[in-house]
């Protein structure tokens, strides 16, 4: 039987929300990961440290017994963000870095920021205190096509911070096309990005060929087959710049199987299998341990995990669905097979 071991990977983008779901979604993470990146898109949104630190003690709480999962928080940038907060962050070791969201462009990002000239002297206060801006990439400009709103932010919004905060630490999170791609290797090293599984294995016809599938909906929208390509030489290039970021976003089967369906992927539950599977298809498994267990962590200046995980080659059936009948969620590949399987 085929073996792969590789350093106990972290998860760099990832909601796992609060309340009943967080019970449902937590252990997927806990058994695969040893650390992961926290979105702070909860209604309300988590914006202070003393919101963080009660959202990280209900992740702690939430905890199978004997886990020793470490929740790396964040917290959510707002126009109305005080510049003492960021102060805070930076001397709390909870906090790991800010999340951007441009107005409506997403789940929960009512509270995001509409104007990014009036948030400059916040950008400026993070560049100081080395916190990480991580942003969610896409313009939100009624006008610009759906599938042409994060090559628009790469060419505009993202374009004009680098140059105006050249020291500040980004990370482009679930990058979808070739531009963003290219974006990111251009740039220095202070700029990163992360990419999804579900960004890597499908391309828009999975969501919108014969039939319309609401479990690969996200946001960003997958994008066509070129993009996809790009997307998966940049993850098994070895280039530190590209890490694991599941975006692994919950919502209830009935919101996403709806008239206006949710945006969001649910892949927690077999987050490191579907990327072994990705990658064996590049014929790049060798190229995984860098990618999902080394380059996060020292973007993040965290230490390199010390245990290991190891997959084999066997096949599994993903069940229907994760909770009970009438409260459920959809996981991707739900009754469909997996080629790895973690041990
Ligand atoms: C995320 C969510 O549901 O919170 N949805 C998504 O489609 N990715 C938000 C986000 O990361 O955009
Ligand atoms: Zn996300």
């Amino acid at each position: 039987m085929k073996t792969l071991t590789i350093t106990k990977p972290d998860d760099w983008h990832i909601h796992v929300r609060n309340g009943a779901v967080l019970k449902t979604v937590l252990p997927h993470t806990a058994k695969q990961f040893a650390r992961a990146i926290i979105m702070p898109n909860l209604k309300p949104p988590v914006t202070t440290v003393v919101q963080a630190l009660a959202y990280r003690s209900e992740i702690l709480a939430a905890l199978p017994l004997g886990s020793n999962f470490n929740p790396l928080m964040t917290l959510y940038l707002t126009a109305q963000t005080e510049l003492s907060e960021i102060k805070k962050a930076a001397e709390t070791e909870f906090i790991q870095a800010f999340k951007m969201y441009p107005a409506g462009a997403t789940t929960n990002s009512d509270a995001g920021v509409a104007d990014i000239s009036g948030i400059y002297s916040l950008l400026a206060e993070l560049e100081k205190y080395d916190l990480p801006l991580l942003i969610h990439g896409e313009v939100t400009d009624p006008n610009c096509d759906i599938f042409d709103r994060e090559r628009l932010f790469v060419d505009t919004t993202l374009t004009e911070i680098s140059h105006k905060f050249p020291n500040l630490r980004i990370v482009l999170e679930h990058v979808t096309t070739t531009e963003a791609v290219e974006f990111v290797m251009q740039t220095g090293s202070n700029i990163a990005a992360t990419i999804t599984p579900q960004h890597l294995l499908y391309n828009r016809n999975a969501l919108l060929a014969g039939g319309l599938r609401p479990h690969y909906y996200c946001l960003p929208i997958i994008k066509r087959e070129s993009h996809r390509q790009s997307l998966i030489k940049a993850a098994t290039s070895g280039n530190p710049k590209f890490f694991l970021g599941t975006d692994s976003a919950p919502h209830l089967t009935h919101t996403k199987e709806n008239a206006c369906g949710c945006a969001g992927c649910y892949s927690a539950h077999a987050a490191i299998e579907l990327y072994a599977e990705a990658f064996e298809q590049a014929d790049a498994l060798d190229k995984l341990e860098g990618f999902a267990s080394f380059y996060g962590a020292d973007f993040y200046r965290l230490p390199r995990n010390a245990d290991t995980i190891s997959l084999t080659k066997t096949s599994w059936r993903v069940p229907p669905y994760y909770g009970d009948e009438v409260s459920n969620i959809t996981p991707l590949k739900a009754g469909e097979e997996i080629n790895w399987k973690i041990l």
